[in-house]
Order: structure tokens, then C-alpha cells, then sequence
């Protein structure tokens, strides 16, 4: 039995596994899905989303919308999602502070919404959203125009007043899709063009789903470039409601991608998978560490890459991950340290400071599990290093309120010799509700 149950204290037990195999759709992208909500609620017409991610963080988007007057039905029989668009300024203000639950993405992109549109809101979220950095958000609101307050900390709750808006040229200092977001929604309901140059190209979903629905946008970027990075939007296009089918989320899959290489009876084919250059980063460096891992079927839905990826068990060995780049890949690191514990050798992390300001400081949550395991690994400012090899016979690890840090330790566990468990495993529900069961289903007899 695979599926393990979590226990009055919050606790999940979990034995190893010999391997997963068969055939699997992993669940809808997360990233994508806060952006078909959120687009479709600024389009004219209805929009039909299929394959919307599980969870609360994007359950929480959802949730504010409809606080924001947008009309969005669930069909639960089909699994389809209908949002019945309000149009450019259509959102109206919400009475009560819209929770945003522990989904950054939700505050941080409604911010830019609710500029764009205007109207007076304040957005708050769980503790863990609440200890999150926000002025990168709330600068450049103010830059365009709009009044948007911070604790004295610069977090949540944010309190947004309308102002009109101007186009601005914003250079962010951080790669980041959230913060881009922002401005392009707010950009929309502003005068004259807005334009935001970032580092490296951070994931460029909003970009495409907003090209898809008729806005317009320009960028300047060499394909899969790690140069600087300029998107700009003018505003008042007039955006179109489209059927979108959300492709399965790579942040997700890259749990049975890891658990697949670590556990030796593997092999896992796994269909739908997004390819967003700006998402696939783990891929790579999974293949450099030595896994067979075949991409298959590279095809494109709607305006997004998706390809078949059928992982065997693979021999590992360490790595170095550093550079610019890690933006591409900043969400599976608590992915890759896991296959990192289990590799021949050392592997070095490096130029990953954007992790202390998740869900948990990644970095001391992943160095503290390792730990656990009886992995040698020592901390820096902005990454650490681990020597991999590890034979645990099962530990006790923690999720640190963090749904990436929970799940990647489940596949931990499922690569021990012995049963472990992870304190506070139900957080794991704000992106993957069900994955005990699906290592279950896929387990191999
Ligand atoms: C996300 C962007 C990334 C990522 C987060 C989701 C998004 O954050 O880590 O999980 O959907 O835009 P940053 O924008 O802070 O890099």
C-alpha cells in the first residue's frame, strides 16, 4: 500500500517503493491556470478552460475573482472551467480584504489587475504569504501611478487605491514572472505602453495567453537567451474570450520524474507535460546528471509547448546548478537536491537567494532535511553544497508549511530503504491534493 494517510497530528507515514510505471497526465499547470482565470476575467466573452490545475493556490485566485464580481462556473462532470469575462474595466471593488491564501501568485498578479482596472482592494494572505516581500509589486504600481501601501516590512496586506495609470520603462532586478505580470495587467489599463526589462527571460505564459486573446505585445529576446529580457504592452487592446486547455504542470511532474530515476523498477511515461523554456531547466540538468529521460511528441497547445517524457531508472551523478539560468529551474530545486542526495558525488547550488523568499526559506528547509537524512551538506547565502550516495534507512522530515518541500521529500522517502514521515504533510494540497494516490496507482507490482 502506497497511499498513505495523514494522522490526526498532520503527519504522513510513507514506505519505499521498487518503482513506478505505466501511463499518466500529471495535473494542470498552476502557473497557467492563475493566468486563464485571470485573462479570461479581462476578456469579452466567455472563456472554457479545461485541465485547471487542482489546489488552493489556484483556488484562491479563482475565489478573489469571483469577490471582484466575476461570474466563473466549475463543471465538475467534464472538469471544465467557464469564466464569463467583465471586459477592460469591468471588475468591481471588492468589500471585504480579498485572502489570498498561500498563493503568492495570486496577490502578486491581482495587484497589477486591480491597478489596471482602478478600483479600491486590499489583498492578504496566510502567514506564510504575509512574510513574503511585496515592494517588488508595490514599486512599480507606484511608479505608474497607483497609491499601493505595505506594512512597514514592505508585505502583505497591500492596500491598493485607484489613481490613473502611465506607462512606464521599469528595469526589474529579479527575473520574475510574477513581478512582469503585474505590470502587464496594470499596463493594460494604462496610458501609453508599458515595458519591463528583467535579467534573464523569467517563464513567459502571461506573455503568450495574453498575445492569444488579441493583446498586443512586443519582446526582444534571442530564443532560449540568457541575455536581458524586454516585454512591452500597449494598453486598451481589446482582449477575446478563447477555449484553453491548461498543459500538465511540469513542477508537478518533475516529483514522479525524480521518484521514477531514484526507484530501480521504473518506468514512467507521463503525457502532457508543459515545455515553457522558462519552466524546463530541471529537464536538463536531470540529463546532465546522467537520467534516461526521453522527451516525445513535442507539439504545441494553444500557445504553449507540451511533449511525452517516459523516465527509466537511471544511475545519477552530481552536478553543478549556478548563473541566471536557475530562474528556469527555481521551483524544482527541492526536486533536484532529492535526486542530488541519492547521486554519486558532490553537487553544488549556487545563485539560488530567491528560494529563501518562497513558501519557507527553501534553502534552510531542503539543508535541514537532507540533514535528516544523514546527508553531509553545508549552507550559503545563496545556495548549498551536498555530497550524495545516501543509503537512509527513513526519516523524519518536516515540510516547513511548504507544498514543494513536502512533496519533494515524499519522493525522499520513497528512495529509503525504511518508512519515513513528514510533519505538516496536508500543505501539500495547495498544488498536488492527491499525490499520495498516484504514487499508488502508478506503483509498479
Ligand atoms: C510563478 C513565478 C515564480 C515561481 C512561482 C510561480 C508564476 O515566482 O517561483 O512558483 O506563476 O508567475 P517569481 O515570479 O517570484 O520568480
Amino acid at each position: 500500500m502506497g497511499e498513505g494517510m495523514i494522522d490526526a497530528a498532520g503527519t504522513l507515514a510513507i514506505r519505499p517503493i521498487r518503482g513506478l510505471a505505466g501511463t499518466y497526465r500529471p495535473p494542470g499547470d498552476k502557473s497557467i491556470s492563475h493566468r486563464a482565470l485571470i485573462i479570461g476575467a479581462l476578456a469579452e466573452g466567455e472563456t472554457s478552460i479545461t485541465g485547471l490545475a487542482p489546489g488552493g493556490d489556484v483556488a484562491s485566485t479563482s475565489t478573489c475573482l469571483q469577490k471582484l464580481g466575476v461570474d466563473i462556473r466549475h463543471q465538475r462532470d467534464d472538469g471544465v472551467t467557464f469564466v464569463t469575462g467583465a471586459g477592460a474595466k469591468g471588475l468591481r471593488p471588492a468589500v471585504k480584504p480579498l485572502f489570498c491564501g498561500n498563493s503568492g501568485t495570486t496577490a502578486r498578479l491581482l495587484a497589477g489587475v486591480i491597478a489596471g482596472q482602478g478600483i479600491p482592494a486590499v489583498l492578504t494572505g496566510d502567514a506564510s504569504l504575509t512574510r513574503r516581500p511585496m515592494s517588488r509589486i508595490a514599486e512599480p504600481l507606484r511608479a505608474m501611478g497607483a497609491m499601493a501601501e505595505l506594512t512597514s516590512d514592505g508585505t502583505l496586506p497591500m492596500r491598493i487605491n485607484p489613481g490613473p495609470l502611465k506607462g512606464i520603462c521599469w528595469q526589474s532586478p529579479v527575473a520574475s514572472a510574477q513581478v512582469k505580470s503585474a505590470l502587464l495587467f496594470a499596463g493594460l489599463g494604462a496610458e501609453g505602453p508599458t515595458e519591463l526589462t528583467e535579467p534573464v527571460r523569467s517563464r513567459d505564459h502571461t506573455e503568450r495567453m495574453l498575445i492569444d486573446f488579441g493583446a498586443m505585445i512586443e519582446t526582444s529576446h534571442a530564443e532560449n537567451g540568457e541575455d536581458p529580457y524586454t516585454v512591452r504592452i500597449m494598453p486598451d487592446f481589446l482582449l477575446r474570450a478563447r477555449e484553453i486547455s491548461v498543459p500538465g504542470d511540469i513542477s508537478s511532474a518533475i516529483y514522479l520524474v525524480v521518484a521514477a530515476l531514484l526507484c530501480p523498477e521504473s518506468d514512467l511515461t507521463l503525457s502532457g507535460v508543459g515545455m515553457n523554456p522558462g519552466r524546463r531547466g530541471a529537464l536538463d540538468v536531470l540529463i546532465r546528471m546522467g537520467a534516461d529521460i526521453a522527451i516525445e511528441d513535442e507539439h504545441s497547445t494553444g500557445n504553449e509547448p507540451v511533449a511525452t517524457l517516459r523516465v527509466r531508472h537511471s544511475r545519477l551523478y552530481g552536478t553543478e546548478i549556478s548563473g541566471l539560468t536557475t530562474t528556469w529551474l527555481i521551483d524544482e530545486i527541492p526536486a533536484l537536491a532529492v535526486a542530488a542526495a541519492f547521486a554519486d558525488g558532490e553537487t553544488h547550488i549556487t545563485d539560488v537567494l530567491e528560494l529563501r523568499k518562497k513558501e519557507s526559506d527553501r534553502i534552510s528547509a531542503i539543508v535541514s532535511n537532507l540533514l535528516n537524512m544523514g546527508v553531509e551538506v553545508s549552507e550559503h547565502d545563496e545556495g548549498f553544497t551536498l555530497r550524495g550516495g545516501s543509503d537512509c534507512p527513513g526519516a523524519a522530515f518536516d515540510s516547513f508549511g511548504d507544498h514543494r518541500i513536502a512533496l519533494a521529500f515524499h519522493v525522499a522517502a520513497l528512495a529509503c530503504r525504511g518508512e519515513s514521515t513528514i510533519r505538516n504533510y496536508g500543505i501539500a494540497e495547495v498544488s498536488w491534493p492527491d499525490f499520495p494516490a498516484v504514487v499508488c496507482d502508478l506503483e509498479s507490482s
